[in-house]
């Protein structure tokens, strides 16, 4: 290509910016960057980037996880860090297990790959309250990530204690490490207007804060436009391509933190997920536009393990992504943005040292060129147009550009790569029925108690806030009362608010019945017909929480729970919200660990009498299959509630929750080999509902 063909007509949009370095005062190569691209070891780098969350998969998975990402062209795994799963309990650190950040982030420098770290530390990802520990919620006088200085003191505490280990072990790529880049806070221009004069400050107290543990390596606040100096902001979307307007200084690169590769699933909102031609479409767009680093949320979604969902969301997390949760390469997925990477990748010279142009090619489609003075030259060609296929000559020769897609010319020539033309086969799941529970004789049953007001000893005038009063011990919350009915007519309606989540009520030990909200809305209210016994009744209403809430302004101030409860009949109407209320928190399987294989001699086990039973734990032995598969149980047959394995919960399970297909949200979940011994493993499930564990199966999953 001859360079004055192009420059005639064209138009330079992008001039390469000033380098800013970030101070540090620890030894090795800083990572700096400037209105190109991120600089790592003196030298521009056009990165793509992987989320996976260490805790939503097992350390013996990181590494095929992360292997696999390498071969589809991955150059940086991105990970949040999880403050309530580090710091449960005050000052009570845990980095083991899945919680092993140290050793995560050592597997991605084993596979030669770089980190980012998205401290936050509050982090919203579908994960229980937005990454903070329930206790911050008792710290006097807090108000979350806003100028409070409660919220900063602990904010700063955890930030500093990661940074201090990251750095003890020197991870910091200016140390030799593979981090090179960090974020703190999380898209909080979204809520930055409900503190009024208490968010602008607290951006920068974050941004000083942050850059003052001299870490060597960039930070950077997502969705967060005024991000103070040298703070990059980064673009979060399934659009950035089209929609980001550019970082706000030309001195700092365009960064896209979260590509939304699918969407996470939660109930009550209808399935859906992105083809990898949009996802591929809108990346080289980002990158035609002058974006040298792409990161993809999820890359692999994996599994929200025990309590760690956010409200309604499911436990399988993001299985759509490129690694399924299993950790299979879903095609064409995966492999399309393999290509993607590679054709991109093959532009990179010009695109990092070269000088942008643009140039119209049709009402919308549009030319994007790099160009070096060695007359090097990478071209995009882009057809916005999402009804049809345009034929655009650039500069001499003809190119058809299909409905909504980029073509990729990484010598200004020859079209090596089309985001619309997918050259990848398909894969699909298979499910093959593996080991059935399907006989009687096989499980055991434990009702668990319904606690009459008698029973309970904590006592309060008014229904208490459902949080609160558990602390995020539980998700299970017993209201309960004693009611007096004279009346020859035994027939009345219960009536109760709740501002969310689930509800079961109990008269006399019966069930009377059940609602919920969902993820769109999490509250509702029940009205049931019940029948009283003449004289005393015993009323127990177990509220459920599915997850607490991940975003919003004010988390410290979302109330759940019984809101408000009555009892009415022809003649009257009782409001017993101010009633004498008894409670208990949690179950009384949780309380024994009835889950655990150590607890079994505090709980009288029996034979299984019969499904249909609500709030019933059911346990089963069983030899682990022979072969290296892995495993997905059916939960087609059950209910709601949560289910262990070998004492592990592999989270809370919720078949009964269908969509508007008629199909539950989820059936299978996952087993990972790990929490399996070769003989006598314990199955442990919660079923809330009337679900049958003679439906429940071990498959076998795989693709093909
Ligand atoms: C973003 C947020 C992420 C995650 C994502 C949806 O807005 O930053 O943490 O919640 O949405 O999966």
């Amino acid at each position: 290509m001859e360079k004055g063909m192009l420059v005639l007509g064209l138009v330079a949009i992008m001039v390469v910016g000033v380098v800013v370095v970030v101070e540090s005062s620890v030894e090795g190569e800083e990572v700096s960057y400037d209105g190109r691209s991120l600089i790592i070891n003196g030298q521009r780098k056009l990165l793509f980037s992987a989320s996976i969350h260490y805790p939503r998969s097992t350390p013996e998975m990181w590494g095929s996880l992360i292997g696999k990402a390498k071969e589809g062209g991955i150059d940086v795994i991105q990970t949040y860090v999880f403050w309530n799963l580090h710091e449960p309990e005050k000052g009570q650190y845990d980095f083991s297990g899945r919680a092993d950040i140290v050793r995560f982030i050592k597997e991605i420098q084993a596979h030669g790959l770089y980190a980012s770290l998205r401290i936050g530390p509050f982090i919203e990802a579908e994960w229980n309250y937005g990454g903070l520990p329930f206790w911050l919620h008792d710290v006097p006088g807090i108000v979350y990530r806003c100028d409070n200085e409660p919220f900063k003191v602990h904010m700063q505490n955890f930030t500093t204690k990661i940074v201090n280990m990251m750095k003890s072990e020197n991870l910091y790529a200016s140390q030799g490490g593979p981090i090179i880049l960090s974020q703190i806070e999380n898209e909080y221009e979204m809520v930055e207007h409900a503190f009024h004069e208490k968010g602008p400050p607290y951006v920068r107290w974050a941004a000083q804060m942050a850059v003052a543990l001299q870490t060597g390596v960039p930070w950077m606040m997502c969705k967060q436009y005024d991000a103070p100096d040298p703070v990059i902001n980064t673009c979060n979307g399934m659009k950035c391509g089209i929609s980001f307007p550019g970082p706000n200084s030309p001195n700092k690169p365009w960064l896209w933190t979260e590509n939304w590769t699918t969407w996470y699933r939660a109930y009550g909102k209808e399935p859906e997920t992105r083809s990898a031609q949009d996802i591929a479409f809108q990346v080289a767009l980002f990158v035609a536009r002058n974006g040298t680093f792409v990161n993809y949320y999820m890359y692999h979604g994996g599994t929200n393990f025990g309590r760690t969902t956010s409200a309604f969301t499911t436990t399988s997390y993001y299985d759509d992504a490129p690694l399924d949760e299993y950790g299979f390469i879903r095609l064409p997925k995966w492999g399309h943005l393999k290509q993607l990477h590679e054709a991109i990748k093959s532009c990179s010279n010009p695109i990092l040292f070269g000088t942008q142009f643009t140039l119209s090619l049709g009402q919308q489609q549009m030319g994007y060129i790099y160009q070096r003075n060695s007359g090097e030259c990478a071209a995009f060609l882009v057809n916005q147009d999402d009804t049809k296929s345009v034929a655009v000559i650039f500069p001499n020769s003809s190119y058809e550009l299909g409905p909504s897609s980029v073509s990729i010319l990484p010598d200004c020539k020859n079209v090596v790569f089309n985001t619309a033309k997918v050259n990848v086969k398909n894969n699909t799941r298979l499910v093959t029925t593996g080991k059935k529970f399907n006989e009687s004789e096989m499980w055991q049953e434990f009702k668990d108690i319904i606690p009459t007001f008698a029973d309970t000893s904590m006592r309060s005038k008014t229904l208490l806030e459902h949080m609160n009063t558990t602390k995020d011990m539980s998700d299970y919350l017993w209201y309960t009362f004693s009611y007096q009915h004279e009346s020859s007519n035994s027939k009345a309606v219960l009536s109760v608010r709740s501002a969310g989540h689930v509800l079961h009520a109990f008269v006399n030990g019966a069930s009377v019945g059940s609602g919920n909200g969902n993820h769109e809305k999490v509250n509702f209210t029940l009205d049931n017909t019940i029948t009283l016994n003449n004289g005393s009744n015993n009323i127990s209403l177990l509220s459920v929480t599915v997850g607490l809430p991940d975003s919003g302004a004010f988390l410290e101030r979302k109330a759940l729970g019984l809101r408000r409860v009555r009892i009415h009949d022809i003649q009257n109407s009782k409001d017993l919200s101010n009633h004498r209320w008894g409670y208990q928190v949690g179950l009384l399987g949780e309380k024994l660990q009835i889950y655990m294989d150590h607890s079994s001699s505090n709980v009288q086990w029996r034979n299984f009498t019969s499904s249909n039973n609500p709030l019933t734990w059911y346990k089963v032995r069983f030899d682990a299959p022979a072969k290296n598969e892995s495993f997905g149980l059916n939960l087609g047959s059950m209910g709601k509630g949560e289910v262990w394995i070998n004492g592990q919960s592999i989270g809370r399970h919720w078949a009964s929750f269908l969509t508007s297909q008629g199909s539950p949200y989820q059936t299978w979940y996952h087993v990972p080999r790990s929490f399996l011994k070769p003989k006598d493993n314990l199955l442990v499930i919660l079923e809330e509902q009337n679900g049958s564990p003679l439906g429940i199966s071990l498959d076998i999953i795989s693709t093909i």
